[in-house]
């Protein structure tokens, strides 16, 4: 039996990293079964209890920083909420029981259940805000890409880095008509680019496993929250990525205050998101390019989960099989 008398450390460092599995794979089944209900709420309520039933059981004092809102619009996993048996470690929990609703209400590809965990105090406590984005995977020298340069000129310096031509970097964008210019930078250049209706979080970890995914650099803008969990998983491999909240209304600098932004135009790099030991799992909902979705077999649901751990930069690809045996019930 496992000694779970161990530091925080510790507990980042290997012990959690199959519970969180865990976590994210039921929130996956759960939201799974209302694939294409056309009901994005009704999913993501799914989710939202699953994984909130599984983090309590979990033995740590967590607090969750980024979740699914303020406490007066959340009743469950708001930002501040303390989860877990909360006699273990502090450390910082951030959430996104279901990333691409949408996607899930649909049943169209990309929709994942993730999460990260970190030692206490080192996610960014970002506000429900947008972020401009900007991420590479690893293996490429730092400061190649940057959040003040243009696509174009970001294209043109990462195909030099990879030693191939802008025509053969791909690019993935989030599709909005505020991303126009972007699209418009990237065609001119000649870059492979894809767009999808939903999904950054996904989208930004394309980047950590070209080889499967084909995308080379994200660029855009999304959720802030999700730009944090983002980073988390970015930062357990070694890519890059910088991220500036949008703060324009004063409404919006003064909810980012309270939540300790002191200069509403700061260029966060990957380590200011997300810094500290790390851990970040994600399971898949629908089937996408990273994950294969959640299959309901005959008396077995099969998932498909990446987890992420900083202190080692391992990454487990992990394909499990559920059973209902005797007691034991897959909510
Ligand atoms: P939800 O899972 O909350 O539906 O978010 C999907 C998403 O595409 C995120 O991945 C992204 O960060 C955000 O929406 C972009 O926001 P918007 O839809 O307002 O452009």
């Amino acid at each position: 039996m496992v000694d779970l008398v161990v530091t925080s450390k510790e507990i980042i460092d290997r012990i959690l990293t199959l519970e969180l599995v865990r976590v994210t794979e039921r929130a996956a089944v759960a939201a799974a079964r209302l694939r294409g209900c056309g009901d994005e709420k009704a999913a993501d309520q799914a989710a939202v209890d699953a994984m909130r039933r599984e983090l309590q059981r979990l033995p740590i004092d967590g607090t969750v920083v980024i979740g699914e809102g303020e406490r007066d619009a959340a009743p469950m996993l708001y930002i501040g909420e303390r989860l877990g048996t909360l006699k273990g470690p502090q450390v910082d929990i951030a959430v996104d029981p279901l990333e691409g609703t949408t996607l899930c209400a649909r049943d169209m590809p990309g929709s994942i259940a993730v999460m990260a965990m970190a030692t206490g105090g080192s996610l960014l406590h970002a506000p429900d805000v947008y972020m401009e984005k900007i991420a590479i995977g690893p293996g490429y020298p730092q400061g190649v890409v940057d959040l003040d340069k243009t696509p174009e000129e970001n294209i043109r310096a990462l195909a030099k880095a990879k030693g191939v031509k802008p025509s053969e970097i791909a690019v993935l964008v989030l599709d909005r008509p505020r991303h126009q210019a972007i699209i418009d930078d990237c065609r001119r250049v000649g870059a492979a680019l894809r767009i999808i209706p939903d999904g950054d979080i996904a989208g930004v970890i394309f980047t950590t496993r070209p080889e499967e995914t084909g995308i080379d650099l994200y660029l855009g803008i999304g959720g802030a929250p999700e730009g944090v969990l983002a980073a988390a998983a970015l930062r357990c491999v070694g890519g890059q990525m910088q991220g500036r909240l949008i703060l324009d209304t004063l409404e919006k600098i003064e909810r980012a205050a309270k939540m300790g932004v002191s200069d509403p135009r700061r260029k966060y790099d990957m380590k200011e998101l997300a810094a500290g030991d790390v851990i970040v799992s994600l399971t898949g909902v629908t089937d996408g390019a990273l994950l294969g979705g959640v299959k309901f077999g005959k008396k077995v649901i099969r998932t498909e989960t990446l987890i992420y751990r900083s202190v080692t930069g391992t990454v487990r690809k992990i394909a499990a099989e559920h059973r209902e045996m005797g007691k034991f019930k897959l909510e």
